[in-house]
């Protein structure tokens, strides 16, 4: 049975709610997904992650992922690490979407494999974020590890 731990960083309960969708599509693909509203390192078992996250301020994370983004900046080898990384912003901010930028580079710096590019999410289109992001995860299933086992 896959695993993927989905690490959420959110403010208003947008980029939960995403994750949320995602963790019922995984389910009926017989892929168990484990959500982390308040992720700390130690909760987190697996080594397939999904960032699932929004941005504030000038490009920052929201305030529930700092204390997980600085657990990851203290880490010497996340090799083991396979992730992906949905962006959920707007681009009417010249940072858009910098807290997923950030994170996937911070992950590739650690030695992580990233297993496809960020989906980057702007809420100014007319399609509803979940909806963008589950016609996506094909993609992401397609790339798991032993996805097929
Ligand atoms: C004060 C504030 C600052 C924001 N800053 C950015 C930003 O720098 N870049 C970006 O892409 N989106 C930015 N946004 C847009 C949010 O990321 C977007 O509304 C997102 O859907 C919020 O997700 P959440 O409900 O999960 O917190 C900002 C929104 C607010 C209210």
């Amino acid at each position: 049975m896959q695993h993927i731990e989905i690490i959420v960083g959110s403010q208003m309960g947008s980029a939960e709610y995403v994750a949320e969708q995602l963790k019922e599509a995984l389910k009926d693909q017989d892929i168990i997904a484990a959500v982390h509203e308040q992720p700390m390192l130690n909760d987190i078992v697996h080594p397939i992650w999904l960032v699932v996250t929004s941005t504030y301020g000038a490009g920052d994370y929201p305030d529930n992922l700092l204390s997980f983004i600085s657990e990851l900046d203290q880490q010497d080898n996340l090799d083991h690490i396979h992730f992906a990384v949905v962006g959920i912003g707007d681009t009417s901010y010249d940072t858009f979407n910098f807290a997923a930028k950030n994170c996937s580079q911070l992950l590739v710096s650690k030695g992580a494999t990233q297993l496809l590019a960020n989906l980057e999410i702007d809420v100014l289109d007319d399609v509803l974020p979940e909806d963008t992001a589950l016609e996506w995860l094909p993609q992401l299933v397609e790339k798991l590890p032993q996805s097929r086992e």
